[in-house]
């Protein structure tokens, strides 16, 4: 695992778009999962500026359900504004999972086949949430779990009740994400952590012991694995080591 700290979150920014655009220098055609949140924007911000000829596929990382399509809360609407349009992605290189998906199940399942189709994930760029949850993996969910649909635990519906205008009843109950399985076989994966707020899950998800109950924890088995994260968010990992 190769840890790189940044600054601050704008120098997370840079260095995860260096990281990210060497990656898809050498694999232009690369399939590549892109988390929402507020870590990866000046990521994105970084990326509209700096990045040309897009040829990237984009592999939806999880989705609500219960939602339209064209909901503008849907993650691929988001990821769609913040960089997918930008960089002029078509529809066809978008893989993404439908939110108001009648049978929730079938969707998960269509969506991981479709991804093991066109050869699996080449760059997992995730984020860690303050359970340790990574897409909506949320807390106990198996090493082994497929893409599937999860109930959202209450303090990912009150962190993401943000985008709700702050009413978390809003915020739908349940959603479809990749499991941790598919997860694991991403040839690449980067995570990107940022604020004080992250630093103790963290420091449990890097160098704690490896268990479901902290889904991130499944990175410390494996390879070809770049934490990029800030002062703030590293600073009880280097207190730590
Ligand atoms: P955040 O979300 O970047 O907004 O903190 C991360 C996550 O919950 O995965």
């Amino acid at each position: 695992m190769h840890i790189i700290i940044a600054k601050d979150k704008q120098d997370l920014g840079k260095k995860a778009a260096e990281t990210v655009g060497m990656l898809l220098k050498k694999s232009p055609k690369a399939n590549i999962c892109l988390p929402t949140g507020n870590t990866p924007l000046p990521l994105y911000k970084e990326l509209r500026n700096t990045f040309t000829n897009a040829e990237f596929t984009y592999i939806a990382l999880d989705e609500y359900l219960g939602l339209d399509k064209h909901d503008p809360h849907c993650f691929s609407n988001w990821l769609a504004r913040e960089i997918l349009d930008p960089l002029d992605i078509p529809a066809k290189k978008r893989l993404l999972i439908d939110p108001s998906a009648a049978e929730a199940d079938s969707e998960a399942k269509r969506h991981e086949k479709k991804i093991t189709e066109q050869g699996g994930i080449d760059i997992a760029v995730l984020g860690l949430g303050h359970n340790g949850h990574i897409g909506f993996n949320e807390p106990g969910s198996a090493f082994k779990s497929p893409t599937r649909k999860v109930k959202l635990a209450d303090r990912t519906r009150k962190a993401n009740a943000a985008y709700w205008g702050g009413d978390i009843n809003k915020v739908p109950h349940s959603a479809i994400t990749l499991g941790l399985d598919i997860l694991s076989s991403a040839r690449q994966t980067i995570l990107l952590v940022s604020g004080k707020d992250k630093a103790d899950i963290l420091q449990k998800s890097l160098a704690g012991p490896v268990a479901e109950d902290i889904p991130a924890t499944y990175l410390q088995n494996m390879e070809n694995v770049v934490v990029i994260a800030d002062e703030d968010a590293a600073s009880k990992l280097t207190q730590s080591r």
